[in-house]
């Protein structure tokens, strides 16, 4: 098979960076892809740098296993620990969500003043606001962890009254900092887009990363000649290390479309034998 026509691979903590694989597939219709969520070991969010870095080699040894020609860590919480070791180590082009996020705010913002929401391990990193202030030196960003937002998604919860209570709660002092850009740093914030927005008010841009992340990819494989060509259509093969079932039931709520197979993989059998 040529270096092209190989699938990009994708890895999150779990379900949520499907949100991340659909803008992939929207943007490049014609990539396979193989995707895989750590169900075993979500939530990422809470977990210490040393423990989502070593998840995060193991997911990207499992991907490149199966062949493939770039990864995309579409997870926040990994991007923020994990990036530059994978980008040291592994042999492929590896993109994560945070740059694209953040260049994608700095174009929106006109006030320089910029809100990020994420879990509590990507905003305790500050790598959004070292991406910010590369890009803008003197942007105010001002971050706030949202912990529950990611749980209360899983659970469909999206439009309920107690999501949107809590909501106002997370996004009052980036109301009153008065941001014009707001980086939903987590792969399940897109799922609240309505409520945030609602929050947050109209003159405040939503920056969804993972959209912003498969326009980077589409320029990254370009780049470097790896645009599949071939004239027969993509295949996505799905796995999960826990409950593949689980994922095949609420993944398409996150893909957008219906994810027909999600094949267990045992991240823990295959750590001992590489
Ligand atoms: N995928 C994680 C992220 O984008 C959210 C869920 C978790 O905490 O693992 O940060």
């Amino acid at each position: 098979m040529s270096p092209a026509s190989r699938p990009i691979g994708i890895f999150d903590s779990g379900i949520g960076g499907l949100t991340v694989a659909h803008e992939i597939a929207r943007r490049l219709p014609n990539e396979s892809i193989v995707y895989f969520g750590d169900t075993a070991r979500v939530p990422y969010g809470p977990k210490s740098p040393e423990t989502v870095r070593r998840y995060s080699r193991e997911a990207a040894a499992f991907l490149l296993s199966r062949g493939v020609k770039a990864i995309v860590v579409a997870c926040n919480t990994a991007t923020a620990h994990a990036l530059e070791e994978l980008r040291e180590r592994l042999p492929v082009p590896v993109l994560g969500v945070i740059e694209p996020g953040a260049r994608a705010a700095v174009e929106a913002t006109r006030s320089g003043r910029i809100g990020v929401i994420g879990t509590a391990g990507t905003i305790r990193s500050g790598a959004y606001d070292l991406a910010v202030r590369r890009l803008l030196a003197d942007a105010r960003v001002y971050a706030q962890p949202c912990p529950l937002f990611a749980p209360l998604v899983e659970e469909g919860m999206e439009a309920s009254q107690a999501t949107r209570l809590i909501a106002q709660d997370y996004l009052a002092p980036l109301h009153d900092m008065e941001v014009d850009a707001l980086v939903l740093g987590c792969t399940h914030y897109p799922l609240l887009r309505p409520v945030i927005q609602a929050v947050m008010g109209n003159t405040v841009t939503l920056v969804d990363s993972g959209a912003e992340t498969a326009a980077e990819l589409d320029r990254a494989l370009e780049d470097a000649a790896l645009l599949r060509a071939d004239a027969h259509p993509p295949r996505h093969e799905f796995y999960a290390s826990d409950s593949p079932l689980r994922v095949k039931q609420l993944g398409s709520r996150f893909m957008g479309e219906i994810i027909h197979q999600v094949r267990l993989f045992d991240v823990d059998g295959f750590d001992k034998k590489a």
